[in-house]
């Protein structure tokens, strides 16, 4: 009896203290007297979110739109997690551009002593990420973009191969099309690897996770010293070490070459003048991965997804990709990719409607006072800036959900602020490959659509779905579509 009188006595000490905890956490932006969202019980403001009923770009947007005009600013919670909310333009530039030196951190788990490949770009923060940064920023100048435009296009010639097996009228699952294109260009640019090795390379860049705990992860990012002393890993350790491996063997038979053809990043990462190791260059490579695939794949599905809805629209596009070509002698050369304007155009607004990354993230490095304003972020806060809330703000683009590729008209972008379209972020912490995407996005684009025109069918999910389950934006299921060729 006693037993369970004190055993009974212990669980409520413990959840009285952990309901305190709970309650001093949800806490903070009360006690610093900022506007916010009053959060619920453990879940904060995310609820939903986290039991995967609705995507967090919907959270965020619900929180942009109610407090829009209201303040700079507002606070809100990731369960227990306090964040600050951007909510006009002026402040997301501050915070990218004119501010950018208080806010250089993204404050991501990395821990690249235990597992080497989380020193990657996107992952590291301070010391280690500036240095980083300015070594890669050198292999990702334009004129490097440009040399690996014909690798790049011998890769895409593999899109008309796989169409070319599609029957008339048939079905096709334009996610696993154009994810065979990403996964090759990644396998190829990323990692140096020929044809030989890439059905183990697609697996293993699809399933690098291993049994992902998000309560570990949350422990992680909310006490990262702890889970570098632990020892905590992000990934799957057998999908690092496969990695890690296929790098450091290409670097080595690279070096064994008489001649270096510059074609893949790590041609060009071992060609700087001031080279990484062999292994800060494999974690680049995987950095790339984690960073690129799921945003490039997403893109170009939603992109033939909307042009499928649109026939005029994907006839126009169509109709430049072939004038344009023949006005460069069929070659997919630098000047013939600068022509295809309004191709850019459809993915910039595919960019905007179906957002790949819904947010970017920033932690402030020093106290940071807005201007004109009475409002501090203080060092360690948390900040989101809501590119996909932003993307729909029917002040900004007016009916958001309508696609319309005319928003991106020269004048018409002229017209708006440079905060008001981030797919890339910006600034010191933007997108370093941008260039290179939009070049893989138009290369890509041009393949599918040269002899190829899609249209919804049966099996077209209509609206698309997304996956609650990603924070990066994807489609719930595969994206399918009728495909016939036109010549
Ligand atoms: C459609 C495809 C892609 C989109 C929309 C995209 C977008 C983004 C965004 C929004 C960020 C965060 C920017 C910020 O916080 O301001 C980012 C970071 C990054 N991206 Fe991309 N990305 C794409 C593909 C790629 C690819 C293919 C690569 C590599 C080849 C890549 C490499 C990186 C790296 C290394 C970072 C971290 C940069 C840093 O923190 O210094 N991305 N990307």
């Amino acid at each position: 009896m006693e037993l369970l009188h004190r055993t009974l006595l212990a669980t409520i000490g413990a959840l009285s203290v952990f309901y305190a905890l709970v309650k001093v956490s949800l806490g903070y932006w009360k006690r610093r007297g900022i506007l916010h969202e009053k959060p619920k019980f453990l879940w904060g403001n995310i609820k939903g979110v986290v039991q995967g009923k609705r995507h967090a770009q919907d959270a965020l947007q619900e929180i942009y739109s109610n407090y829009k005009g209201r303040a700079p600013f507002v606070g809100f919670f990731a369960c227990l997690k306090p964040f600050i909310l951007a909510l006009d333009l002026e402040l997301v530039h501050n915070i990218l551009f004119t501010d950018a030196g208080h806010f250089t951190s993204r404050g991501l788990y990395s821990n690249s002593d235990g597992e080497p490949l989380s020193g990657n770009l996107l992952q590291m923060d301070g010391h280690k990420w500036r240095s980083l940064h300015a070594k890669s920023a050198e292999v990702f100048t334009p004129a490097n973009i440009q040399k690996l435009l014909p690798r790049l296009v011998q890769i895409s010639a593999g899109i008309q191969k796989d169409l070319s097996s599609a029957k008339l009228q048939q079905t096709h699952n334009i996610s696993q099309l154009v994810a065979g294109y990403n996964v090759n260009v990644l396998a190829s640019m990323a990692f140096g690897l020929g044809d030989r090795g890439v059905e183990e390379f697609s697996q293993w860049a699809h399933n690098y996770w291993g049994k992902f705990s998000l309560w570990r992860a949350y422990l992680a990012l909310e006490f990262p010293l702890i889970a570098r002393l632990l020892q905590y890993k992000s990934y799957a350790e057998a999908a690092t070490s496969y990695f890690e491996r296929i790098t450091l063997s290409q670097l080595k038979e690279q070096r064994g070459r008489d001649r270096q053809p510059l074609q893949t990043f790590l041609h060009l990462y071992s060609n700087a003048s001031q080279p990484l190791s062999d292994i800060q260059i494999a974690a680049q490579a995987f950095g790339f991965l984690v960073a690129g695939l799921t945003p490039l794949n997403a893109t170009l599905g939603f992109c033939l997804y909307e042009l499928a809805r649109q026939p005029e629209l994907q006839d126009r596009v169509r109709a430049e990709i072939r004038k344009t070509l023949q006005q460069h002698d069929s070659q997919l050369s630098g000047e013939c990719l600068r022509d295809l304007k309004y191709s850019k155009q459809v993915l910039n607004e595919t960019l905007r409607l179906h957002t790949p990354y819904p947010f970017l993230l920033r932690r402030a490095t020093k106290d940071f006072e807005l201007p004109k304003s009475v409002f501090i972020i203080a060092r360690g806060n948390n900040v989101l800036i809501p590119t996909a809330a932003i993307h729909r703000d029917p002040e900004i683009y007016p009916e958001p959900e309508r696609f319309d590729p005319d928003r991106f008209e020269e004048e018409a972008m002229n017209l708006r602020p440079k905060a008001a379209f981030l797919p890339f972020g910006d600034g010191l912490r933007g997108c370093i490959a941008k260039r290179f995407v939009e070049q893989v996005l138009l290369v890509g684009l041009v393949a599918l659509l040269q002899h190829h025109r899609y249209s919804p069918c049966a099996e077209t999910t209509m609206p698309v779905e997304y996956n609650n389950r990603m924070l990066l934006l994807a489609p719930k299921s595969d994206i399918k579509l009728k495909v016939e060729r036109v010549d």
